[in-house]
């Protein structure tokens, strides 16, 4: 997929990984909206007013999401040819502590951002692509209307104690790249999955000092937490490269989370 063919979707864009991947690709001259709950940096506005929009809203609400994919496919005047979903929340409850049973309400919650969310804006953002029409001269085995890339986390494979809830939730995600591929494949849609380890971002920063130490004492190499702009680019590869499809990436620096 050439990668300013049509307009860039991230969701969670105004913060950490999602942030990275607004800079980068309006670095690369695409046209991006952030869809967020939370509003962006304003200098990302400034520096790109023409090329970057930021729309408030859920991810778990398809009115929310369907509108900003119709105010982008408006204001870009163009298709929508990817879809970065990296909205989502981190919890940590065990499910049964010192008070007894962990709390369902959020368990459901995080499903409802990491998993459902997820489903909603791929689900969404595919129709969208689908309606792109590919022009004759590329009707061979490569012409792609678009990529769905989705966020889960090395939790899906090694959750720790506490992670029952975010680890079921990005299990689902990385889970479904595979179906979504296959029901995309006939559209010319790809659907890739990155699995990260720990990334500086907001939401790893606020993590207590020991959790984080515990972690970096696992990450044999590079023996550090990724950068955000990392994640950016592995993103800009798989959307480059039309052989990833179906799969999950784990991006951790051989990071294997222990139990605690
Ligand atoms: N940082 C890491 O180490 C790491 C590791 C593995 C996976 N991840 C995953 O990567 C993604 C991005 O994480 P991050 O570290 O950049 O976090 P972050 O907290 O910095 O950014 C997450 C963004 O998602 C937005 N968001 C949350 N709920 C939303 C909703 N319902 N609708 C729309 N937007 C919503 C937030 O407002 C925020 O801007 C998350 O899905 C996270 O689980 C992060």
């Amino acid at each position: 997929m050439k990668i300013a063919s049509g307009w860039i979707l991230v969701s969670g864009g105004s913060s950490g990984l999602g942030a990275a991947c607004v800079d980068r690709f309006l670095e690369l001259g695409c046209s991006v909206l952030n869809f967020d709950i939370a509003p962006p940096r304003t200098d990302v506005l400034t520096r790109f007013p023409n090329r970057c929009q930021y729309v408030s809203g859920d991810v778990t609400k398809e009115e929310d999401v369907r509108s900003a994919i119709a105010l982008g496919t408006k204001r870009f005047k163009k298709q929508l040819s990817a879809a970065i979903t990296c909205a989502g929340i981190l919890h940590s409850e065990r499910a049964v502590g010192r008070d007894g049973a962990g709390s369902l309400d959020s368990f459901r919650r995080v499903v409802e951002i990491n998993l459902i969310g997820t489903y909603n804006v791929a689900r969404l953002s595919a129709e969208s692509m689908s309606q792109v029409e590919v022009p004759v001269a590329d009707a061979d085995a490569d012409a792609e209307r678009g990529v769905i890339v989705m966020t889960a986390s090395i939790a899906a494979f090694d959750g720790q104690t506490g992670q029952s809830a975010y680890a079921a939730s990005k299990g689902g995600v990385a889970a479904m790249a595979l179906p979504l591929a296959r029901d995309f494949g006939r559209l010319g849609i790809r659907v890739v999955c990155i699995a990260p380890g720990v990334f500086e971002t907001p939401m790893m920063q606020v993590a207590p000092e020991k959790v984080r130490s515990g972690l970096l004492a696992e990450t044999p190499f590079p023996h550090r937490f990724g950068e955000p702009r990392e994640f950016a680019l592995t993103v800009q590869h798989v959307i480059e490269n039309a052989m990833f499809n179906g799969c999950t990436l784990r991006l951790d620096a051989g990071l294997r989370m222990p139990a605690k």
